[in-house]
């Protein structure tokens, strides 16, 4: 079964922990994080603190997006502050394969993101080592944004390669999700759907999370 990941960009932040734990007691699998340096993405969301005031009051597994760029500088505030995956951007540093060691050393699953723009081949050399790869399917920095279509062939792409590399990597998708688009990415091999105002936004929240699986 498909696991959803809402994100906590599109939740109320005058009300995060109540929020959270809402969207918790819908028996989601994920809190997706979004962390943004106003320099790998033209936003800037919230660092390692704020997530750690919520890491206490929520059983989630917390999977950390850092749109960061040289996210090697923070992987042990994002590692102390209570991330259970985290996933860096292969367009942010010049050392993809040695963030990735450094995440797994800390004790953390460890997965690599890629933009819209940027080839599964980036990747490709790094796939055993991976517990997750995220496929954008926007361009990152903001919420709400459209659904790329076009990424639906990138993410049967890369389950051809994991399957026939007899890898486990977890495919997630992030952008655009809704009941639509979501039903596309899983039919085109997306374990875990990332999805922020499609949830949140919601008026019927729980009716939301239950339309994506
Ligand atoms: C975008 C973020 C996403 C964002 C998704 O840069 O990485 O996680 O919150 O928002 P929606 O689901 O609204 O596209
Ligand atoms: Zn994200």
């Amino acid at each position: 079964m498909v696991k959803i990941a809402p994100s906590m960009l599109s939740a109320d932040f005058a009300h995060l922990a109540s929020e959270i734990q809402e969207i918790e007691s819908y028996g989601v699998e994920y809190l997706h994080i979004d962390i943004m340096d106003g320099t790998f993405v033209p936003n800037i969301s919230f660092g390692p603190m704020v997530f750690k005031a919520i890491r206490a009051q929520s059983q989630l597994i917390f999977d950390c997006h850092m749109m960061v760029q040289n996210p090697e500088r923070y992987i042990d505030d994002v590692v102390k502050a209570g991330a259970d995956i985290i996933t860096v951007h292969a367009e942010a540093t010049q050392h993809l394969h040695r963030v990735l060691q450094q995440i797994k050393a800390a004790g953390v699953k460890a997965g690599v993101v890629l933009n819209p723009g940027t080839p599964l081949t980036a990747v490709e050399p790094v796939l055993d080592m991976v517990d997750m790869v995220l496929i954008m399917t926007v361009n990152p920095g903001f919420g709400g944004q459209a659904f790329i279509e076009s990424m639906l062939t990138k993410i049967s792409q890369l389950k051809q390669m994991r399957d026939q590399a007899g890898l486990d990597f977890e495919i997630e998708v992030d952008g655009g999700v809704n009941d639509k688009s979501g039903r596309q990415c899983i039919e085109a091999g997306a374990d875990v759907l990332v999805a922020g105002s499609y949830i949140f936004n919601a008026e019927d929240r729980q009716a939301a999370v239950e339309s994506l699986r």
